[in-house]
C-alpha cells in the first residue's frame, strides 16, 4: 500500500511510530503535512494538490489532525473521501469526536455511561443548569480542550455561574459537568482499532491536581481493563465511527463514564506503559480494510423515492416478537432487515432464521408506507427536574 500519513510533525513519536511499522509491513509511507494541501472541488473531478503538485495514487490516509486545525484538516480527508481514497479516520468522525458537547450528545441515546452534562447560552439558564447536575464541586468545560487545558473545578455553585458567565462573555462556549468525585484523579485510557481494545491504561493526576492528563504531570500505568470498560470503548468509538480511538473513561460507581475520544491518540505513553506495538495494529487493520472506503449509505440507499432506513424498537406487545425474520413477512412487504440491536450489541445481516425479542431494535431499509406501519406511536418523554 502507499500510505500517507497527515501529520503536522515527521517526529513526533506518534508519527515516527506509524512510518515505521509501515515499513516494516512492506508498504510505502509519506508524512504530509495537512496544512500544505490545496483542495481541488470539480464536478466529477474531485482532487488535492500537496505544495501545488498533484499528489499521488494514494491507497490509504493516516489522519493526525491536531485541534487547531480541525476545520481544513477535516476538509482535507473530506477530499480525499470524495476521491475514494481509504481514511483510516473520516472527516465526519473526526469532527463529531473534537466536540466535547456533540460527543456525549450522540453517545446520551445509546448504552454508554456519560457524566451528567449540561450546555446553556441564556444569563438566566446557567444558575439552573448548575443546580441540575447536582451539589458542588462542578466541572466547567470548554468543548474544544486539549490536554486538560480548559477543564476546571469550581467548588461553589456561585463560583461556577461566575465562570461560565466570563468564558460566555468571551465568545468561549462551555460545558457544565457532573464531578465524578470517587475516580480520584484517575482515568482510563483505552486505545480501540478497529473495534478492539488493544491497549489500555490509567491515568493518575499528580499531587492534588484533579486532572490526569500527562500534559498536567499525570503519570501511567499499564490495566487489564474489565469486560464492562472494553465494551464501553469499543461501542463508542462504533457510535463516532471511528476506526481508531483513544476513549477516556472515568471509573465511576456507576460503572464506565465516557468523557472523550479522541480521533488521534498519542501512542507514545501507552505504547511505552503497555509494550504493545499500537502502531502495527493499525497498520494491519488498515490493510483488512483498505478495500473499504467510506462510503455513506444515505446518499446512496434513499435516492429512490419513498424508501429509507428506520429504527424499529420492538416492544413487547409487537406482532414480530417471537418470530423469525422470514416469517415476519417483512421481505414480502419491501422491507429488510439491516441488524439488530440487542442491548449493547449489534447483529449484523441477521439470517433468516434469527428470531426477533422484545427490547430489540431492527434497524431496516425499505418502503416508508410499510416502515410507517411498524414503527410505534412515540411516548411522551419528561425530562427530569
Ligand atoms: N466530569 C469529570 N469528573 C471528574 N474528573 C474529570 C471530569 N471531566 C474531566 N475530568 C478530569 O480532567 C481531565 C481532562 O478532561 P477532558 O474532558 O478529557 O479534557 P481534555 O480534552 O483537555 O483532556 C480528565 O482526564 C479527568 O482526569
Ligand atoms: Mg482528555
Amino acid at each position: 500500500m502507499k500510505i500517507a500519513i497527515l501529520s503536522r510533525g515527521k517526529n513526533l513519536y506518534s508519527t515516527k511510530r506509524l512510518v515505521e511499522a509501515c515499513k516494516e509491513k512492506g508498504h510505502q509511507a509519506s508524512v504530509l503535512n495537512t496544512l500544505e494541501f490545496e483542495i481541488h472541488v470539480e464536478k466529477k473531478n474531485p482532487n488535492l494538490f500537496y505544495q501545488n503538485k498533484p499528489i499521488k495514487n494514494f491507497d490509504a490516509i493516516i489522519p493526525r489532525i491536531g485541534a487547531s486545525i480541525t476545520a481544513f484538516g477535516t476538509a482535507v480527508v473530506r477530499q480525499f473521501e470524495q476521491m475514494g481514497v481509504f481514511c483510516l479516520n473520516t472527516s465526519q468522525a473526526i469532527t463529531v469526536s473534537r466536540d466535547k458537547l456533540r460527543a456525549v450528545q450522540i453517545l446520551s441515546r445509546h448504552h454508554v455511561g456519560i457524566p451528567l452534562t449540561e450546555f446553556v447560552k441564556q444569563r438566566g439558564g446557567i444558575m439552573p443548569a448548575i443546580e441540575r447536575v447536582g451539589e458542588p464541586p462542578v466541572i466547567i468545560k470548554l468543548l474544544e480542550g486539549t490536554q486538560g487545558i480548559g477543564v476546571i473545578l469550581a467548588d461553589s455553585k456561585k463560583m461556577a455561574e461566575a465562570i461560565v458567565e466570563t468564558l460566555q462573555s468571551t465568545k468561549q462556549q462551555v460545558l457544565i459537568q457532573k464531578f465524578v468525585k470517587e475516580s480520584k484523579g484517575t482515568d482510563i485510557r483505552a486505545l480501540v482499532v478497529g473495534g478492539k481494545v488493544i491497549a489500555a491504561m490509567r491515568r493518575s493526576a499528580s499531587g492534588d491536581e484533579f486532572r490526569s492528563n500527562v500534559h498536567r504531570g499525570g503519570s501511567i500505568q499499564a490495566v487489564d481493563l474489565p469486560e464492562e470498560f472494553q465494551t464501553t470503548a469499543v461501542h463508542a468509538a462504533q457510535i463516532l465511527g471511528l476506526k481508531v480511538a483513544g476513549v477516556d473513561m472515568l471509573e465511576s460507581n456507576d460503572g464506565p463514564m465516557l468523557m472523550e475520544v479522541n480521533s488521534s491518540p498519542g501512542l507514545e505513553g501507552i505504547e511505552k506503559a503497555t509494550g504493545v506495538d499500537i502502531a502495527g495494529a493499525i497498520i494491519d487493520y488498515m490493510e483488512e480494510e483498505v478495500m473499504f472506503p467510506e462510503i455513506d449509505i444515505r446518499q446512496r440507499l434513499t435516492l429512490k423515492n419513498g424508501y429509507g432506513v428506520a429504527e424499529i424498537p420492538i416492544g413487547p406487545k409487537s406482532e414480530l416478537v417471537g418470530k423469525t425474520i422470514v416469517d415476519s413477512g417483512l421481505r414480502d412487504r419491501d422491507v429488510n432487515v439491516l441488524s439488530i440491536i440487542r442491548e449493547s450489541i449489534t447483529i449484523p445481516n441477521p439470517r433468516k432464521d434469527r428470531e426477533i425479542t422484545s427490547g430489540d431494535i431492527l434497524i431496516c431499509f425499505g418502503k416508508l408506507e410499510t416502515l410507517k406501519t411498524l414503527i410505534p406511536p412515540k411516548k411522551r418523554t419528561r425530562t427530569r427536574k
